[in-house]
């Protein structure tokens, strides 16, 4: 099926194969052409041009986008998305006074996600996650990474991972996987971080590895949780089972989990609400992408990743939602933009540039997602009829997406 999108306003993240992640000031660059074609057979981007080259292209469908932007699909490379009911009662407890931390040592947060998460069905989990895959497609996200961490015992992990990977094989999006056992020590190791440590590398990680359940391994490196000391000790753990590291750091404190994550060449270290001077410089000496989370930012009111700080450092950064019941009930990416150019001064260019191919690259797909380039996946995004691109995070909260193609299928 060949499906031709013409007279496009502008076609926007045009690159060249091969391209990984872009950083520092290339960051600002966008590169697009206007008065615009592009083809997509089946599942890949097949061609694209300015309008004058069409002549000779057939097709099976034509979508006519006068006055409307098409660009590639969000990536979103850090989600909480499979887990069960909410945690609405925490965010009132919040209005009242108590802060994220005092929650948690009350039994609540993670833990209390983890209680409701074990007595729920796979299936029922399955379609609770589902329902919110749905909505976050229509707002136009077509790569996800997907996080256990609600489970705590091996079997509910498993059981968070097996919902994750299924969610990939019904739904046309791409999904990656990481286990996250290090999210919380559970109720029953209280006292014990060791002994849950322990159970995690003999027990939970050859398992999960064996049904090959995940891509990547995380943990939850910050005061109250895990150490920098453990967090060496689980990514080596989860090197020997061949697991790339992308780990939650510096939310509440920089206590040396950038250092520690760069040293196991992780993939991505994300939240970095906190940043040192030191932080920068390790990251500036690695291929580790740094991810930001302003919505999670927004919702604890909590400082935001200085994000024009690690630009202007040179540094590349990706943008992701952190979609989970309890720092970020939700996963639009199109928010998560405007609040990098609102809150992070991040301009369109470079918040556009950070929720594609950057965020692409900090799940491991810059090869088929992230921009538009021959080859790679078919997943566009359609805008409504917009006078430019800064539009879209400038109009914050307003939806101005029109239709999202994802894999080739139209999502309705
Ligand atoms: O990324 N900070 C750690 N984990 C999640 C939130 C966990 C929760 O509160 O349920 C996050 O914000
Ligand atoms: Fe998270």
């Amino acid at each position: 099926m060949k499906l031709l999108l013409k007279n496009i306003k502008e076609l926007l993240q045009i690159r060249e194969p091969g391209l990984q992640k872009v950083a520092g000031k290339a960051m600002s660059e966008l590169p697009s052409i206007k008065n615009a074609w592009l083809l997509l057979e089946n599942e890949v981007i097949k061609d694209f041009g300015t309008m004058d080259t069409l002549a000779g292209t057939s097709a099976d469908k034509t979508i006519d986008c006068t006055g409307k932007m098409v660009l590639p699909t969000w990536c979103d490379s850090h989600t909480h998305i499979v887990y069960a009911g909410n945690r609405e009662q925490e965010f009132v407890d919040r209005i009242k006074g108590l802060s994220y931390q005092e929650i948690a040592e009350k039994g609540g947060g993670i833990l209390n996600s983890a209680k409701k998460l074990q007595s729920t069905s796979e299936e029922d989990l399955y379609q609770q996650s589902a329902k919110r895959l749905e909505q976050v497609m229509q707002l136009g996200t077509g790569a996800i990474e997907i996080k256990s961490g609600y489970g705590l015992t091996t079997e509910a992990e498993m059981k968070m991972l097996r919902v994750a990977k299924k969610l990939g094989e019904k739904y046309p999006v791409t999904v990656k996987t990481t286990f996250l056992g290090a999210h919380a020590v559970p109720t029953e190791f209280k006292g014990d971080k060791g002994g849950y440590l322990n159970k995690l590398i003999t027990e939970m990680l050859p398992k999960i590895a064996q049904e090959n359940l995940a891509d990547y391994i995380d943990i939850f490196c910050e005061e109250g949780y895990f150490s920098v000391e453990d967090t060496h000790k689980i990514l080596t753990a989860g090197n020997s089972y061949g697991l790339t590291p992308k780990i939650h750091v510096n939310q509440f404190n920089a206590i040396g989990g950038v250092q520690a994550g760069v040293v196991h060449d992780a993939l991505s270290v994300d939240h970095l609400e906190i940043v040192t001077e030191e932080d920068i410089s390790v990251l500036q000496g690695s291929d580790t992408m740094p991810v930001a989370l302003p919505s999670c930012s927004y919702f604890l009111s909590i400082p935001y990743t200085p994000g024009r700080r690690l630009l202007d450092a040179g540094l590349p950064l990706a943008l992701a939602t952190d979609y989970n019941p309890g720092s970020t009930p939700s996963g639009n990416m199109n928010f998560v933009i405007s609040t990098a150019c609102i809150k992070m001064k991040l301009t369109p260019e470079e918040a556009i540039n950070a929720a594609t191919i950057n965020g692409a690259y900090a799940m491991g797909l810059s090869e088929t997602h992230g921009s538009i380039t021959k080859g790679k996946s078919a997943s566009v995004l359609i805008t409504k009829e917009i006078p430019s691109y800064g539009f879209l995070p400038y109009d914050f909260g307003n939806n101005n997406i029109e239709t999202v193609i994802i894999n080739g299928q139209t999502i309705d």
